[in-house]
């Protein structure tokens, strides 16, 4: 695979960012050189081998990412992605073929691994020492399992307030150092692009290897859908590398032959942290902003990705639209009913799915896929406060202090059900 970049296409050696003009380096394959009933069979054997690489849902498909030899591979098992039908979510939105991809099911309960497995690999191959990254916490949690897989050194720099604090905890539990600024997450990732990375190994979305890797979220969906391609992905936008690796996989999969035509791509940001939808709606350059939210993994202001989110969503013929707070919180409690749950920011697909039904952008028998990002229980402080709140999905906690306050508990919610 050739690395370049991806603004002004000068090839480059395994640097971070461009050095001609500073743009984001990516990766591209010669789709030519694959034949697309070999790749189908080569994937399809894989997913009945025990061997770790076959079973990770990104070294499955390890002809279509950068080489690492198979002894510098960190793995997890990252990306045995399941998919749900969102009946529950499907009638919220009125719409009738809609399913979850749930990425929060993953090893560190969030779709970071998936790029992570790469990033990390690849920091493992070259030597690395040290690894640093930006993060509102899920990237954090990520990078500090992979590294400590790896025996390299993790470095985190998250906000000190405004982040979930179950994500700084699974973080320091897998033996990161972590570091707080007086600050949000668009200042900590300034900090960490300052660094010299010829002594630290930046893994951000920047970083081409973590989009290869998330990229094969995008495969990892068509097979499981025995490469029938939706309508529609829908999926939350923040510092929008999780939208370009879902566009490079959906496009290097239809250029391979593995598929025919692309997905729709819906981006979903949160009303408080939305210059990605500002841009897509009034056009010129993205124009950062002071972001707030309280879906605090998106709380992104000036997203790194923007200029390769934007080409992906336009070449998908999608869109880009943002969702209030509460939107995001009603539209999160739904998923729960739908015995599935996950965190607030992977919410905005569902919610965004509503808007855009209602708009009649996406039609009632579209057949929709909805990315979840992050677990449930990455923010559980989230869920119990929308729980004691007085919100229209809110589901309450009852007293039942002795055995005869328990049956009449029984009574009352078996008589609301018929
Ligand atoms: N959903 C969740 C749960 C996230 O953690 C993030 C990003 C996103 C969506 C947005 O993805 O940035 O690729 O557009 N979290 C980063 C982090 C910023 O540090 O964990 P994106």
């Amino acid at each position: 695979m050739q690395l370049a970049c991806s603004e002004c296409g000068a090839p480059s050696r395994d640097t971070m960012l461009c050095s001609a003009c500073d743009g984001l380096l990516a990766f591209s394959l010669d789709a030519a050189a694959f034949d697309a009933k070999l790749l189908r069979r080569t994937f399809a054997e894989r997913r009945l081998s025990n061997d770790p690489l076959d079973t990770s849902g990104v070294w499955r498909f390890r002809e279509l990412l950068p080489e690492i030899a198979p002894k510098h591979v960190v793995t997890l098992r990252e990306n045995a992605l399941p998919l749900y039908d969102a009946r529950a979510g499907g009638t919220y939105a009125d719409a009738t073929r809609v399913s979850y991809l749930h990425l929060g099911m993953n090893p560190t309960a969030s779709f970071k691994d998936a790029g992570m497995t790469a990033a990390i690999s690849h920091a493992k191959a070259t030597g690395a020492q040290v690894a640093v990254c930006a993060s509102t916490g899920n990237t954090a949690a990520a990078m500090a399992a992979y590294c400590a897989r790896a025996g390299i050194v993790a470095l985190v720099l998250v906000p000190a307030v405004g982040i979930s604090a179950a994500k700084v905890a699974q973080t320091l539990d897998y033996g990161a150092t972590v570091a707080a600024i007086d600050g949000d997450f668009d200042r900590a990732l300034e900090i960490v692009r300052s660094l010299d990375p010829a002594h630290v190994t930046i893994v951000n979305s920047i970083n081409p290897y973590r989009i290869e890797g998330q990229k094969c979220a995008a495969f990892a969906l068509l097979q499981a859908r025995d490469w029938h391609v939706p309508d529609w992905l829908v999926l939350p936008g923040g510092n929008l590398g999780n939208t370009s690796a879902f566009g490079k996989g959906f496009r290097e999969a239809l250029a391979l032959g593995l598929t025919d035509r692309l997905p729709r791509m819906a981006v979903v940001q949160a009303s408080g942290a939305a210059p990605f939808a500002a841009l897509f709606r009034d056009g010129g350059d993205l124009r950062p902003v002071q972001a707030r939210t309280s879906a605090t993994a998106i709380k992104i202001g000036a997203p790194a990705s923007w200029r390769k989110a934007l080409a992906e969503v336009r070449v998908s013929d999608g869109t880009v639209i943002d969702v209030d707070d509460e939107a995001i919180a009603d539209a999160r409690a739904i998923v729960g009913r739908d015995g599935i749950g996950c965190e607030p920011a992977s919410a905005a697909s569902l919610a965004g799915l509503r808007v855009l039904r209602r708009r009649g952008t996406i039609a009632g028998g579209d057949d929709v896929v909805l990315v979840l990002t992050g677990h449930v229980l990455k923010d559980s402080a989230y869920a119990t406060a929308y729980h004691e709140s007085a919100a229209p999905f809110a589901n309450h906690i009852h007293p039942a202090p002795t055995a005869a306050a328990l049956r009449e508990l029984i009574d009352e919610v078996t008589s609301a059900r018929v």
